[in-house]
């Protein structure tokens, strides 16, 4: 299945190599790491992955006991939405650019996405390009939640003071080739009515 896998994967490579932006699907040490910090969705809450290639970062996400059901995929080459389909049977795979999830995903699930894990090579993308798919993250995610994000280029792949982010670095993993790190997003207005909601709790449980 590995060799299977790797020879889909560089044939997409082929077809687009600044949208695949790797040589390989991510070692099993790496798609570990990053869905370390995935946590388990509350009942009416789901994750999704983006750019989800082969689909290693999916397995990783389901093994740590996150159900089937509460995972959507989104990839945007239609050779690797097929492999994706064929090995994840029970799981929602989305065909399309993650720039227009409002227009993609089912409405149930609008507002309840608790975390996005991404795989997309942001670092390759034009800013306008790096600001639609932010804009889209922003736009479906829960208050407070967060996009997971991986590189293999030192410092943070996302502008975030540009694109209205609070980041936050959250390790390397160096058993990788080549070695990556993991970094957290949060969308700032979030985090302003995050804070505003805790003050107006504070000050009624003041009275
Ligand atoms: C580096 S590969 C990562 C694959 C997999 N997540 C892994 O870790 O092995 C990047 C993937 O993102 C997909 N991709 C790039 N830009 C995208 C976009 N705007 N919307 C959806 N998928 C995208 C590519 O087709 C490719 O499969």
């Amino acid at each position: 299945m590995k060799n299977k896998e790797n020879v889909v994967f560089f044939k997409s490579l082929l077809k687009s190599p600044l949208k695949t932006g790797a040589f390989f699907p991510s070692s099993k040490n790496l798609a570990l790491s990053i869905s370390s910090f995935v946590e388990m969705p509350a009942e009416d809450e789901y994750i999704i992955e983006l750019g989800a290639g082969t689909g290693r970062l999916t397995s990783a996400i389901l093994s740590r006991g996150i159900p089937e059901s509460k995972l959507i995929i989104l990839e945007m080459q239609p050779s690797l939405v097929k492999f994706l389909k064929k090995k994840f049977p029970q799981t929602m795979v989305i065909e399309g650019n993650a720039s227009e999830m409002i227009k993609l995903l089912p409405e149930h699930v609008i507002g309840k996405i608790s975390t996005i894990v991404s795989g997309i090579p942001m670092v390759n993308l034009r800013f306008q390009e790096q600001q639609a798919i932010v804009q889209s993250c922003k736009s479906v995610m829960k208050q407070g939640g967060v996009l997971l994000q991986f590189t293999y280029r030192p410092g943070s792949p996302l502008p975030s003071n540009k694109l209205g982010l609070r980041q936050r670095y959250l390790g390397h993993v160096l058993m990788n080739m080549p070695p990556a790190a993991i970094w957290e997003y949060m969308a700032v207005q979030h985090i302003v009515a995050y804070s505003l909601k805790d003050h107006f709790q504070f000050k009624r449980a003041k009275k």
